[in-house]
């Protein structure tokens, strides 16, 4: 428990950005988030550069964004909206953690590998890599709840939640590593003209980027081992599917809470998009100021990364005048943060979307190392504006077609609470024009 806990602004600043080579994630997490291997999310120095690097590259191609409204606009079209309309016809109740969690799953499946598991159909199938996911993700939350000594024994005993994760990973491995080899075939047959028309995930990329122009240079024209290609997909499925999933739950449930505001984005898209079905575009949905200030209020008050941890390198002294030194645990809250009287004002715990929408109505700019929910400095999220595409594509066809209510009235509490949707009256799912 040798650790500095910190929600000093100035300090994550120092830390993040103004001396950033001092401050690593360090041996011991990549120990406990093992199942990550070497991959962008835990490595630190050149390896974290070139897989960085290469992912950018993935991410600036002209036709990444084209390739990431195309998938989210059809899940939204031909799964999500069948199933609330489906839901909504049939009075029937809707488990929205679920349903996001499933929607984020086929899209990240999508944009890393090039397939779509199907796991938002209308019947809710069990999808083992989905539990594997969930598994490796839950075992690496209890390594964070014991000595490193108990779950290295039952890791070497084969017992316990060691156990599971030792499963889970076989799963998780035997698919990323079945992708990768499908992927490799399928290029391998490809002339150069084919190889443009086929989908743009990230494997492909990754494995086109072996010999390609700028990239050669900084990759030394290194061909990619299936291992790099391995934990460049994992890290880049974990990083963009829970996330999501508690992004969107959360944005809902605020909604489900405050419904001024849910009417304000729904009169949002009506203005702008008079007579569209709620399916909006990249572009489109960048005009929905209302909607971005909401979202960004949610990710404010529920970041789906609480904490954060680092390593110093060096002895150091921070802002606050906490002295460092060299393999200091620091753990800092994006959680707290987000709540600080000292960054947000007296107001801090209220959700006002208005609170991000200038007089002129553009969208405030905020210092990412206040507004701290996507990181900051060389190590800020890669996937914040397309998750923030992805959310408001989401919300847009959600909100312009239903209106919900929470069932429970329970309190919502991270995990385990459900959010839920139902029909008017008892069955509370209502679509627009319903009353
Ligand atoms: C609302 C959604 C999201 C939030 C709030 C979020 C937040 C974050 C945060 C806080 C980090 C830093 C984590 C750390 O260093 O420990 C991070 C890193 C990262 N995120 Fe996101 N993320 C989101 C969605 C996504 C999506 C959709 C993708 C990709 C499809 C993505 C890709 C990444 C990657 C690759 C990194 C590692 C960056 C690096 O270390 O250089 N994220 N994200």
């Amino acid at each position: 428990m040798d650790y500095l806990v910190t929600c000093d602004s100035l300090n994550v600043q120092h830390m993040l950005l103004k001396n950033f080579e001092n401050y690593v994630k360090g041996p011991v997490f990549r120990q406990i988030f093992e199942p990550f291997g070497d991959g962008v999310v835990v490595a630190d120095a050149e390896t974290w550069k070139y897989y960085r690097t290469h992912i950018q590259f993935f991410i600036k191609q002209r036709r990444h964004e084209a390739f990431i409204e195309q998938i989210v606009q059809n899940k939204v079209k031909t799964c999500l909206l069948p199933i609330l309309d489906h839901v909504q016809e049939h009075g029937k109740v809707v488990d929205l953690q679920d349903l996001f969690s499933r929607f984020a799953f086929d899209n990240i499946c999508s944009i890393v590998a090039g397939r779509d598991p199907m796991c938002l159909s209308m019947d809710f199938p069990e999808v083992v890599i989905e539990r594997a996911f969930n598994e490796s993700e839950e075992s690496i939350f209890y390594r964070h709840t014991v000595p490193m000594t108990v779950w290295k024994v039952q890791k070497w005993l084969q017992i316990g939640q060691e156990k599971t994760m030792t499963k889970a990973c076989k799963t998780l491995d035997e698919f990323i590593y079945s992708c990768i080899a499908s992927k490799r075939e399928e290029l391998r047959k490809c002339s150069k003209e084919e190889m443009d028309e086929l989908p743009f995930d990230l494997i492909t990329a990754l494995i086109t980027s072996e010999n390609c122009g700028s990239m050669a240079d900084k990759g030394k024209g290194r061909v990619h081992s299936d291992k790099f290609l391995r934990d460049g997909a994992f890290n880049y499925f974990v990083a963009g599917r829970e996330t999501m999933t508690s992004a969107l739950t959360w944005f809902f449930w605020l909604l489900s809470i405050h419904p001024l505001v849910e009417a304000k984005i729904v009169e949002e898209i009506k203005v702008n998009f008079p007579n569209n079905d709620g399916i909006l575009g990249t572009e489109e949905v960048k005009k929905l100021v209302y909607l971005h200030g909401a979202l960004y209020e949610s990710l404010r008050l529920f970041p789906p990364v609480p904490i954060e941890r680092k390593q110093a390198i060096k002895a150091d002294t921070l802002p606050s005048g906490h002295h460092v030194h060299p393999n200091t645990m620091i753990l800092f809250s994006l959680y707290a943060m987000g709540r600080s009287e000292e960054i947000w004002g007296k107001d801090c715990l209220e959700f006002k979307p208005e609170r991000w929408i200038s007089n002129k109505g553009d969208v405030i700019y905020v210092p990412s190392y206040k507004f701290i929910t996507f990181n900051a400095g060389p190590r800020t999220c890669l996937g914040k504006d397309s998750a923030m595409v992805q959310m408001k594509i989401l919300a847009s066809a959600i909100l312009h077609n239903y209106r919900f209510q929470v069932v429970e009235v329970t309190p919502i509490t991270t995990r385990s609470k459900r959010i839920a949707v139902s029909h008017g009256g008892d069955m509370r799912l209502v679509a627009v024009g319903d009353g």
